[in-house]
């Protein structure tokens, strides 16, 4: 029994004293391996008689199942210290501050145009987009613009590759071409209600429903300072009806500068100007009451009555429908909005900058 016991104590030994995995492997074949001390027990049990067989055998498996244990308990020990090991490398600080995910947001330009969405829808105006690649018809001859006007000339308007004589592809030098695009899709709407008897040409009980529009979007001069940029936005605005007068431009225009500026106090003044889709035209200035800009006269926008070549161009009868259009300018209107001098700024993509307007 002595020796029985001392090979479980041996095996312990070994077991404890294995530092690696490998060493362990190692110890386990000194007792359990082919040639291990437990197997070469069991061969000797061969010359035994049955009956010592018996209670050999019974000892000799107790011994085996000891040192397996043994073995077991040291392989858990060792996978726990590698465990413990591999926490403690991995380890973080709880109480490091958190990486913050960087949040986008809208470019200040952009806050600007969803408030005067916002503002215009509030009046009944539709939002209407178009393409920033124009025809000479729209963006110019459409708009009653002469074959010699100085705005068509390269110094002005960036022409694009694959345009032809007659219809040069340009980069919109304004979003007043959608005037004539809206209105000619609202009147074939028009138009086809009427061809199928669902409505009759000037009887009272269907007119057709007012335009009134605006279209928001960029457009492209050749120009650039601090104040000019080559890509800038504008504000389109139509409003065309039976008897729509400048009157109603007056009202629209204040209201949505009060509201756009929250001041119930800012004026307008309309200030005698010349645009050839439009007579009379005139530029809108607004001055606030208070704050940093306060008494000065800032131009907004060009409006007019629509003029009636033009309106003829929508497909509409001049002496029946009139209204009037203005085209305002976004970006400045965020400057005058955040006080911010450089219209330049706003395109750089500094993220110093930008990030403020969040
Ligand atoms: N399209 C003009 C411009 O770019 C502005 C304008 C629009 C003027 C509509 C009158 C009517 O300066």
């Amino acid at each position: 029994m002595n020796e029985l016991n001392a090979i479980v104590d041996a095996a312990k030994q070994a077991f404890t004293a294995a530092a690696t995995p490998a060493d362990l492997e190692n110890a386990k074949a000194q007792f359990l391996g082919k040639t291990g001390s437990i197997t070469e027990l069991m061969k000797g049990m061969a010359a035994l008689s049955v009956e010592e067989k018996k209670s050999r055998g019974a000892a000799i498996n107790l011994v085996k199942q000891a040192v397996e244990a043994a073995l077991t308990d040291r392989r858990q020990a060792m996978a726990d210290a590698e465990l413990e090991l591999q926490l403690k490398a991995e380890a973080m600080d709880v109480s490091l501050p958190g990486r913050k995910r960087g949040q986008g947001g809208l470019h200040p330009v952009s806050l600007t145009l969803e408030r005067i969405e916002a503002i215009f829808g509030s009046m009944g105006f539709d939002v209407a987009q178009g393409p920033e690649i124009e025809t000479d018809w729209f963006n110019f001859t459409a708009l009653n613009t002469p074959e010699d006007h100085p705005a068509r000339s390269m110094h002005d308007t960036f022409y694009v590759e694959g345009g032809t004589e007659t219809a040069p592809n340009l980069l919109r030098t304004h979003t007043s071409p959608m005037q004539i695009r809206y209105a000619v899709q609202h009147v074939k709407k028009y138009r086809a209600l009427l061809d199928a008897g669902a409505a009759t040409e000037g009887a009272s009980e269907y007119v057709m429903p007012e335009i009134r529009v605006i279209a928001p979007g960029r457009t492209y001069r050749v120009d650039s300072d601090a104040t000019h940029s080559p890509m800038f936005h504008q504000c389109e605005g139509l409003w065309i009806g039976a008897n729509v007068n400048f009157k109603d431009l007056k009202v629209v225009f204040t209201d949505f500068c009060r509201t756009f500026f929250e001041s119930d106090d800012l004026v307008l003044r309309f200030r005698p100007s010349f645009f050839p889709f439009t007579e009379p035209s005139a530029e809108i200035d607004i001055q606030f009451a208070s704050g940093p800009l306060a008494g000065r006269w800032l131009e907004v926008a060009g409006s007019g009555q629509v003029h009636p070549n033009v309106v003829r161009n929508m497909g509409l009868d001049p002496e029946k429908y009139i209204g009037f259009a203005f085209g305002m300018g976004p970006d400045r209107l965020t400057m005058l909005r955040y006080g911010v001098n450089d219209l330049r700024l706003f395109f750089d993509g500094d993220i110093r900058f930008l990030s403020q307007f969040q």
